[in-house]
C-alpha cells in the first residue's frame, strides 16, 4: 500500500509517516510532499497511490487542489483531509462525497487509527472471494482432508495459479512435506468448484480424526486439538465442529479425571508438540490435579476448565501473545506488539466467549471462566480489574493453572515449582481465592 503524506510543516510529515508505519505495520510505503503543487505532480508520476493524507492551508497550493485533481482525473487514490479545516467549513472545496476521512488536527494519531479500521474493512469485503475467484487453503488442512474435493492450484505471480492436484487424489504426507520444504504452506482452490459440500469434507476429517486411539493422553490432546482448531480457523466455527470439540473434550476429562495424574504427574507429562496445543493440554492437566487435590473432581468441573482452556485464545493468532501469563506481563510487553495486536489482546475474552455462543448445552460458569482468564489478584487484570475475593474459586483454579502451564512451557527441564510458587507470592497470587489452588501447587514440588 502506497500513502502519499501533504504538509508544508516537513516535522508533521514525518510525525504522520512514523505513525503511519507503526499503524499499518510492514507492507506500508510513505510518499511526501510539502505543498498541493509538489502533491499533484508526485501524483500524476505515481499512479498506484491508495491514500493521500493531505492538509488544508499550505503556500504553494492548497490542499483543495490536490482533491480537485483527483476528481478531475477521476483518481482511485483517497483523498485524507488532515487539517485544522473540516470538509464541512469548505463543502464547495471538499465536497464530502470525495473526502475519504477527515482527521482533525491535532488529533492525528486517533484519526490514523481510524483510518487504519476504514482501510483494514474495506481490503476485507473486497478480498472476500468471488464465485471465480481462487481462496487459500493451508497446507496442513488439505493433509486432513481424506479426498480433496476440487482440483488444487499452486501460485506462480499475483494473477497466475497452475493446477498441481487433481480432484479426488488424496494429499499425502509427502505431499504436505514437498511443499514445506519449499516454504509454501498454502495452497488454492476455486471457490464453487468443490465436488463435495465443505460441510461432508469436514465431518470426513473428524472422523478421521476421532478414529486416531491408542496415543497416551497429551499426544492424543495435542493432536486433536491442533487439528480442530486449524479446521475452526478454516471454516469458521460450525455446529459439526463444536459438537466433535465437545466430544473430545469430554472424553480426554473423562481419561483425566480416572486416571492416577497427581502421583505421577511429572513422570506422565509430555511437553513435546506445538503452543497452543500443548498449552490446552498442560492447563487441562495441571487444572485436573488441583480439583483432585481440592476434592472438587466432578467431571462436569473439570469439563468447564477444559472447554475454557480450549477456547481461551482461539481468537489469537499470535503464539507471544498467547504464552503471557497476566496482565502485568502483557503491560511491561505490550509495546513490542502492534496496535492491532494488542486491541484483538484485550479483547479476545469476549471474542472466545462469543465462539463459545456455537456449542451447545454450555455448562454455567465456561462464559465467567473465560471472560475473567486475565484478571489478577490485586485487580489489575482486565477487562473487568476483580480482584482476589472478588474472583470465585474456579476462576482462580483456571487463572493460576493457566500461569502454571505458561511458564512449565516456557521454561521446559529447567522449570522449579519452588521458584515458581515464590513468583506467584510475589504476584499475590497465594490470597483470596487463590489460596486453596496456590496451596496444592506448593505441595506439588514435594511429590
Ligand atoms: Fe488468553
Amino acid at each position: 500500500m502506497k500513502i502519499l503524506i501533504v504538509d508544508d510543516e516537513s516535522d508533521i510529515c514525518e510525525l504522520i509517516g512514523f505513525m503511519v508505519q507503526d499503524i499499518f505495520a510492514s507492507d506500508v510505503k510513505t510518499l511526501f510532499a510539502y505543498s498541493g503543487n509538489e502533491a499533484i505532480k508526485i501524483l500524476q508520476e505515481n499512479n498506484d497511490i491508495d491514500i493521500c493524507i493531505c492538509d488544508h492551508n499550505m503556500a504553494n497550493g492548497m490542499g483543495s487542489i490536490v482533491l480537485k485533481y483527483l476528481i478531475d482525473v477521476k483518481s482511485k487514490t483517497k483523498f485524507v483531509l488532515c487539517s485544522t479545516v473540516i470538509p464541512s467549513d469548505k463543502p464547495r472545496e471538499y465536497p464530502a462525497e470525495y473526502v475519504f476521512l477527515n482527521i482533525q488536527k491535532p488529533e492525528i494519531g486517533n484519526g490514523l487509527e481510524n483510518l487504519f479500521q476504514l482501510v483494514e474493512k474495506s481490503r476485507l469485503e473486497k478480498s472476500q472471494p468471488s464465485a471465480e475467484e481462487f481462496f487459500p487453503v493451508k497446507v496442513h488442512v488439505l493433509s486432513l482432508i481424506e479426498k480433496l474435493p476440487a482440483d488444487i492450484y499452486i501460485r506462480m505471480s499475483d494473477n497466475k495459479f497452475v493446477k498441481c492436484i487433481n480432484q479426488a487424489e488424496k494429499f499425502t504426507a509427502d505431499d504436505k512435506d514437498k511443499y514445506i520444504q519449499k516454504s509454501v504452506d498454502e495452497l488454492y482452490m476455486k471457490k464453487g468448484e468443490h465436488g463435495h459440500s465443505m460441510k461432508e469434507i469436514i465431518l470426513d476429517s473428524v472422523q478421521k480424526i476421532m478414529e486416531r486411539r491408542n496415543l497416551p493422553l497429551a499426544e492424543k490432546m495435542n493432536s486433536i486439538h491442533s487439528q480442530l482448531v486449524s479446521l475452526i480457523k478454516f471454516t469458521g466455527i460450525t455446529p459439526e465442529l463444536a459438537e466433535v470439540s465437545q466430544k473430545n473434550i469430554k472424553q480426554a476429562v473423562s481419561v483425566m479425571m480416572k486416571s492416577p495424574l497427581i502421583s505421577s504427574f511429572w513422570k506422565e507429562i509430555n511437553l513435546l508438540g506445538e503452543y497452543p496445543s500443548t498449552l490446552y493440554t498442560l492447563h487441562s492437566m495441571l487444572a485436573s490435579v488441583v480439583v483432585k487435590k481440592l476434592h472438587w473432581s466432578s467431571e462436569t468441573t473439570m469439563y468447564k476448565l477444559s472447554l475454557s482452556a480450549f477456547l481461551q485464545d482461539i481468537t489469537l493468532d499470535s503464539i507471544p501473545l498467547m504464552e503471557i501469563c497476566d496482565n502485568q506481563e502483557f503491560v511491561e510487553k505490550q509495546s513490542g506488539f502492534t496496535r492491532a495486536e494488542v486491541k484483538k489482546y484485550l479483547e479476545h475474552p469476549q471474542r472466545s466467549i462469543e465462539i463459545l455462543a456455537s456449542f451447545k448445552e454450555i455448562p454455567p460458569d465456561v462464559d465467567r471462566l473465560l471472560l475473567e482468564q486475565h484478571e489478577m489478584p490485586d485487580g489489575n487484570g482486565f477487562p473487568r480489574k476483580l480482584n482476589a475475593n472478588q474472583l470465585g474459586p474456579l476462576t482462580c483454579v483456571f487463572i493460576i493453572t493457566g500461569i502454571f502451564a505458561r511458564h512449565v512451557l516456557k521454561e521446559k527441564g529447567s522449570f522449579d515449582v519452588g521458584a515458581f510458587v515464590m513468583h506467584l507470592e510475589g504476584r499475590g497470587y497465594s490470597r483470596g481465592n487463590f489460596k486453596d489452588s496456590f496451596e496444592v501447587i506448593k505441595a506439588m514440588k514435594k511429590i
